[in-house]
């Protein structure tokens, strides 16, 4: 199975140059807030929401060109993107990020607040420049909805009556809403019909279920090393996700332990073993591969090219990252 890197090989340079426009676009003027963005930019990342834009823009272009404004876009959205994951990890309480110390930790928690809005202001700003008010209402949408999604789940805490579908529209909040809206978007830059519209939305938005699901299953699986950030953080924090829901229609007497927060000794380490050796995994799995194939159902009307290539393999790529 391919890495990222070689996934996104077709955008690779287009990449390279975004990373340049984003600390130009970060600018001058506040050489705090600055120095903080550049801090995780630098740190890299996937770059997988900005490479999905690019390779859906040159996919779309009958010359596999790619304009400027589609170039800003995907730049928007991983400033976005970053900006949700310096508040987050304040929210979370997160040490590591990109396998470098979290904006918070090195600097502080009001740089750190000030720069996730700083980075939301520039974003909102390049996006009204684009001169395009259904772009503009797409990708402010995303804003509002990563705050929802962040409120969602902070009031879900420790709550194991909370229903699947709650879970998954907070998922939606937090991780879909920004690779449906700006798939969409790219495919609003190129003049395509309403129909493809509605599929890149679909492709982006499953895509996105498909990589939180398995992000979800990686917290439990994964280490902290391989993940650059803190593992078996989700349900220690107290944010029941799939496998942990999947878990408690097994055993029903982990809501007992749940509900008393994890406030004796051993609580957390017997939660996190009853998620681990249920069926909870396989079943989050499942669901996992049930939305990447509904993404790769969605594009098959693009008409071949390497980049349609990468982005019908994108979501057997985000599945690969469990197994
Ligand atoms: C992290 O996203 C936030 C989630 C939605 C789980 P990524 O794993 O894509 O983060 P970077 O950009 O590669 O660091
Ligand atoms: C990441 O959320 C931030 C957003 C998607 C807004 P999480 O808290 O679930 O993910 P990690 O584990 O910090 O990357
Ligand atoms: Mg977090
Ligand atoms: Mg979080």
């Amino acid at each position: 199975m391919s890495t990222v890197k070689e996934l996104l090989q077709p955008v690779e340079l287009d990449l390279e140059t975004l990373l340049n426009d984003l600390r130009s676009l970060i600018g001058a003027g506040h050489p705090i807030l600055q120095a903080a963005a550049e801090h995780l930019f630098s740190a890299g990342g996937k770059k997988l929401r900005p490479g999905i834009v690019l390779l859906i823009s040159r996919a779309l272009s009958p010359q596999s060109e790619l304009s400027a404004r589609h170039r800003r876009l995907a730049e928007i959205t991983e400033m976005i993107h970053t900006a949700s994951l310096v508040h987050d990890d304040v929210v979370d309480e997160a040490g590591t990020r990109r396998g470098v110390e979290t904006v918070h930790s090195r600097f502080n928690h009001r740089v750190a607040v000030l720069a996730g809005d700083f980075l939301f202001a520039q974003a909102s700003w390049h996006l009204a420049n684009l001169d395009n008010l259904d772009v503009v209402k797409l990708l402010s949408r995303v804003i509002m909805d990563l705050a929802d999604g962040e409120i969602k789940q902070g009031l879900f805490r420790y709550d194991s009556d909370q229903s699947f579908s709650a879970y998954l529209e907070k998922s939606y909040c937090k991780t879909a809403s920004l690779m449906a809206n700006s798939s969409q978007a790219a495919g609003v830059l190129s003049g395509e019909s309403d129909d493809h519209l509605k599929q890149l939305y679909q492709f982006g938005r499953n895509l996105g279920l498909a990589f939180q699901v398995v992000d979800d299953i990686l917290d439990f699986t994964g280490n902290d090393q391989q993940l650059g950030k803190p593992a078996a953080n989700d349900l220690a924090n107290g944010y029941l996700t799939a496998p942990t829901l999947f878990a408690l229609q097994e055993h029903p007497n982990l809501s007992v332990i749940i509900e008393r927060e994890f406030s004796q000794e051993g609580d957390l380490d017997e939660a996190l073993d009853l998620v681990r050796n249920s069926s909870a995994i396989r079943k989050t799995r499942d669901l996992a591969e049930k939305f990447a194939r509904e993404s790769r159902d969605a594009i098959i009307w693009m008409k071949d090219s390497p980049c349609k290539r990468a982005l019908i393999e994108l979501p057997e790529f985000v599945l690969s990252r469990i197994y």
